[in-house]
């Protein structure tokens, strides 16, 4: 008699838009290979205070299109203890749950993987699910595209307002330490600077492009900064042009945590449900420690333990190819 499979599945870090559709894909796909499935509420954290739910079809049913995650997340300062995994562990041993399937960020899955090291009787299944794109091991994390459209809305609607006061704008969008958001939505929205981390800020030379715009009557400007850029953020920019510019008035806007939310893009929700339908797969495939991923077009499991935040290497050439076309 086949014992039957016994999974659990959580959201951790920050939360993204497409994380309600990976549960959901993860609870169906398994279920309909006869597992058993449990929620574990509010991240790693649930796993130490045995916060489990039993999760059925009907469990997840009318979520996909909803932002946010059903099972809350919270960063777990418990589960970094020794102490705090040995709970973790003994909650799930308890319950006979051996396949524990986590949806987060790299910070997230070096947790897992520091789980799993102690405990590896405890599979764990990554899927990348982070709005800032910043994990090697995988071309796409589920609700980069949704983040990334809410920052074009978002600078399109400032846009206009510029255009209406020929003033420059300076908007600082998400990312942590990545300038993905801030790459994709400057060029989407014809950003005329595009501040990020991986490439050094050269503010002398954005301001002579600014005076030199000006004498050609090009007053309206869109700079796109990325919250980790080296320059200092949005306030830092400002000043500087203020100083060296009295005669700009710049105004700033800074997009915050409304790109965490909203409802999934239908990329975000095709993507989810291919990941967490493949995860269930890779555990039936008896497959060990492996984040779900896109590689060139084609979804495949890779080992966990290769997962680190590397700042992929961003196409210098498409901020080249941004500055000639918002010139
Ligand atoms: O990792 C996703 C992210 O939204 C980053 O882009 C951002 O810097 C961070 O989370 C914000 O974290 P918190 O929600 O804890 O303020």
């Amino acid at each position: 008699m086949k014992t039957q499979t016994k999974i659990a599945v959580l959201t951790s870090g920050g939360d993204a838009p497409g994380m309600n559709a990976t549960i959901r894909a993860v609870v169906r796909t398994a279920i309909h290979h006869d597992m058993e499935v449990f929620g574990v509420r509010r991240g790693f954290q649930g796993l130490v205070e045995n916060a489990f739910i039993p999760l059925v079809t009907t469990s997840v049913s009318n979520i996909l299109q909803r932002g946010g995650t059903i099972l809350k997340t919270a960063r777990s300062d418990d589960f970094q203890t020794k102490e705090g995994r040995a709970l973790a562990y003994k909650h799930l041993s308890e319950k006979g749950i051996t396949q524990l399937v986590i949806l987060g960020g790299d910070g997230s899955f070096r947790g897992a993987m520091e789980f799993n090291e102690e405990y590896p009787d405890v599979n764990v299944v990554g899927i990348p699910c982070t709005i800032d794109k910043d994990i090697s091991g995988t071309d796409y994390t589920i609700g980069f595209d949704t983040a990334v459209n809410t920052a074009v809305e978002a600078i399109d609607k400032i846009r206009d307002t510029a255009h209406a006061h020929d003033r420059l704008f300076i908007v600082e969008v998400m990312g942590r330490d990545t300038g993905y958001i801030a790459l994709h939505s400057g060029v989407a929205c014809g950003a005329e600077d595009i501040l990020i981390p991986e490439t050094v800020t050269n503010m002398d030379r954005i301001m002579d492009r600014i005076a030199s715009d000006a004498k050609r009557e090009k007053l309206v400007r869109i700079i796109v900064v990325a919250e980790g850029d080296d320059i200092g953020g949005v306030e830092v920019v400002k000043e500087l042009i203020k100083k060296n510019l009295p005669e700009v008035q710049p105004r700033i806007a800074i997009l915050g945590h409304i790109q965490r939310g909203g409802s999934p893009s239908y990329h975000d929700r095709w993507v989810a449900s291919h990941f967490g339908y493949h995860a269930i797969k890779s555990i039936l495939r008896g497959e060990k420690n492996v984040m779900v991923g896109f590689h060139h077009g084609e979804i495949r499991a890779e080992p966990m333990g290769q997962i680190k935040n590397l700042n992929n290497s961003l196409k210098e050439e498409t901020l080249i190819m941004a500055k000639i076309l918002s010139s």
